[in-house]
C-alpha cells in the first residue's frame, strides 16, 4: 500500500471549490513535486494532507504505517515567520511538538532529536542565535530542522528556496536530495523554480492543468503540457 493515496480530491473554502479532481499517490521513497499556478491550491492541498482543513469531496488515505501526525512539514515562508523572536535552537525544537499530544515541557528524547537534525542540517554554529537576525537560508535551513522533527518517514516543503540566491538554492536542493537518497525521508515539495526543483524528484503532480498530470517525472518531461511548462528548461 502506498504511503498516501489521493482519490478525485476537491478542496474548497466555504463552499468555493479551488482545486478539484486530484488524484496521485505517494509510495515510500518518492520525492513528488508539486507544481502549478500561483492560486492553483498546492499549499490549500499540503493543509489537506496535514488534516488542517475538511475534504469537499474524495478521499486522502494513509498506508504503510504513516499516520497523519508523523508527517514534518516546513510552510511557505512568511513575515511573521522571518521576525520569530526565538533562537534557532528553540525554534528547531518546538517541531517535536508537531505530534498533537500536549506537552508543558521538552523531553530529554525531543532534545536529542532537535539536536540530530541541528547536526543534520549543518546548523550548529548559529543554534543559539536569534532567528530572526539570520540570512534566509540560515532560516530555511533552521525551518528544515525543525520540520524533520516531526518525521522519520514523510517531509512536506512549501516553496523551500522562494527568496533565496542560487548558490543557497543549490545548496538547500542537495541537502533534501540528501534526505531522501540517504535517510530514505519520502519529500514532497512545492516549487516555482521548476527546472531546479524537478531535476532530484521521481515524481510529478502539475494541478491546474486539466487533465491534471500525475506521473513519473521522465514522462512528464516528454508529456506535451512538461514541455510547455518547462519552455525548454528542463534537464
Ligand atoms: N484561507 C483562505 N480562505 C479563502 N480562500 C483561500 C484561503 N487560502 C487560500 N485561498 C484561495 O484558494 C486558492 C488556492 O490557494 P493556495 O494558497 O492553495 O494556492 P497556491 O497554489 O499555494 O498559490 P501560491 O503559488 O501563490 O502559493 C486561491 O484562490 C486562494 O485565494
Ligand atoms: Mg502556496
Amino acid at each position: 500500500m502506498a504511503l498516501i493515496t489521493v482519490k478525485d480530491l476537491a478542496l474548497a473554502y466555504e463552499g468555493h471549490v479551488v482545486a478539484s479532481d486530484i488524484t496521485f499517490e505517494v509510495n515510500e521513497g518518492d520525492y513528488l513535486c508539486i507544481i502549478g499556478e500561483n492560486g492553483s491550491g498546492k499549499t490549500t492541498l499540503m493543509k489537506a494532507l496535514l488534516g488542517l482543513m475538511k475534504i469537499h469531496s474524495g478521499s486522502i488515505t494513509f498506508g504503510d504505517g504513516l499516520s497523519q501526525t508523523q508527517i514534518g512539514y516546513m510552510p511557505q515562508r512568511t513575515d511573521i515567520q522571518k521576525d520569530f523572536p526565538a533562537s534557532c535552537k528553540e525554534v528547531v525544537l518546538s517541531g517535536t511538538l508537531g505530534n498533537g499530544k500536549f506537552r508543558p515541557f521538552y523531553s530529554k528524547a525531543d532534545k536529542q532529536r532537535a539536536q540530530k537534525n541541528i547536526e543534520l542540517l549543518g546548523i550548529e554554529s548559529f543554534q543559539n542565535r536569534s532567528f530572526q537576525d539570520l540570512s534566509g537560508g540560515q532560516q530555511q535551513r533552521v525551518l528544515l530542522a525543525r520540520a524533520l522533527c516531526a518525521t522519520e518517514k514523510l517531509i512536506l516543503l512549501d516553496e523551500p528556496v522562494t527568496g533565496l540566491d542560487p548558490l543557497v538554492t543549490a545548496e538547500m536542493y542537495s541537502i533534501i536530495k540528501e534526505l531522501n537518497e540517504k535517510h530514505g525521508i519520502t519529500v514532497i515539495m512545492i516549487s516555482h523554480d521548476i527546472a531546479g526543483a524537478i531535476d532530484a524528484a521521481s515524481h510529478v503532480l502539475h494541478l491546474h492543468h486539466k487533465p491534471l498530470f500525475f506521473g513519473k517525472k521522465q514522462d512528464y518531461l516528454l508529456a506535451d503540457v512538461g514541455k510547455d511548462f518547462l519552455g525548454g528548461e528542463a534537464k
